[in-house]
């Protein structure tokens, strides 16, 4: 299976390095990347091929994974239009919908068909990701199988029924990380307020989070009985989780979850504009 990309930056640099890990041959892979540093560094590492610009090779070949920013991409998809014929088409811009894609790299009004929509997470750069993913009705299972194959190579993959829904996976896992990031920076000031310093306070922060994780994933338990499991009545834990509930952190969480799937909506419908 020969794959080009569009845009060699981080989570192309992400998904590469775990396709190679997983058996893909760099010759079949091509990436198409302005930056001639990134060009050196994908080449001495990985040993695929690059071009600055794309060229009849990218266009033939049978998956083209679109990598650039999503406020990038109608400029970077200019010298496509009309080029890509067979080939499995997969966005992993964030917000940018199929039509707008399939409309640019289409010619005289005859939109590309096969096209799968992604959002991954920040956790790729790490291979731990959770991608969401879509594909339009016309892809079928060996192009579903071909994407699932590409993007499980930096973690996780669902699948969902419809492309509006890759909103809220932005909301939920996309724009998560921060959420986990920033849940980590409060416990760490939580630590150091308690009077430990900040190393310390932040490895008994990240340690928490990270363990807590994975016993979520590996346990039977849904993540609610462990939370019962850990709260005894009239305990410690109790009394931090009812001052939570004061300040509604849980509702405080739907409704940032619900803030990034709307801004995800706007900026696909600002970048996918003709
Ligand atoms: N990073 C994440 O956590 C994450 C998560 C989910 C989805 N995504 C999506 O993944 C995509 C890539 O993100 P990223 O973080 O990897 O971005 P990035 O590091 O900026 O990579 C994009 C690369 O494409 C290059 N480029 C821009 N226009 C080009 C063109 N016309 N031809 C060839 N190369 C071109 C850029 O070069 P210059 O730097 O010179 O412009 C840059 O090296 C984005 O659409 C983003 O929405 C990223």
């Amino acid at each position: 299976m020969k794959i080009g990309f569009l845009g060699g930056g981080n989570m192309a640099t992400a998904l590469i390095g775990g396709m190679i890990e997983r058996g893909f041959a760099a010759a079949d892979i091509r990436v198409v990347e302005l930056d001639p540093g990134s060009r050196e560094r994908l080449e001495a590492r990985f040993g695929v091929t690059t071009t600055a610009t794309p060229d009849a090779r990218v266009f033939a070949a049978d998956v083209v994974v679109l990598a650039v920013k999503p406020q990038q991409m109608k400029a970077a998809l200019a010298s496509f239009a009309g080029q890509v014929h067979d080939a499995l088409v997969i966005s992993i811009a964030a917000g940018l919908r199929l039509a707008d894609i399939g409309r640019w790299l289409g010619k005289d009004g005859a939109p590309c068909q096969r096209l799968v929509r992604c959002m991954p997470n920040m956790p790729a750069l790490i291979g731990a990701g959770i991608t969401g993913m879509y594909a339009v009705p016309t892809v079928d299972d060996a192009g579903r199988e071909a994407a699932a194959k590409i993007l499980a190579a930096v973690g996780a993959t669902v699948w969902v029924e419809e492309e509006a829904q890759l909103d809220a996976v932005t909301g939920i896992s996309g724009s998560g990380p921060a959420y986990v990031f920033h849940f980590i920076e409060a416990l760490e000031a939580a630590g150091v307020a308690q009077g430990f310093d900040a190393v310390t306070a932040r490895r008994l922060a990240i340690e928490t989070v990270l363990g807590s994780a994975r016993l979520a994933a590996a346990s039977d338990d849904t993540p609610a009985t462990l939370r019962e499991k850990v709260t005894s009545k009239g305990g410690t834990t109790a009394a931090a989780l009812a001052r939570l509930a004061e300040a509604g952190w849980h509702d405080a969480l739907l409704d940032a979850v619900n803030a990034a799937s709307v801004r995800g909506r706007e900026l696909g419908e600002q970048f996918g504009k003709d």
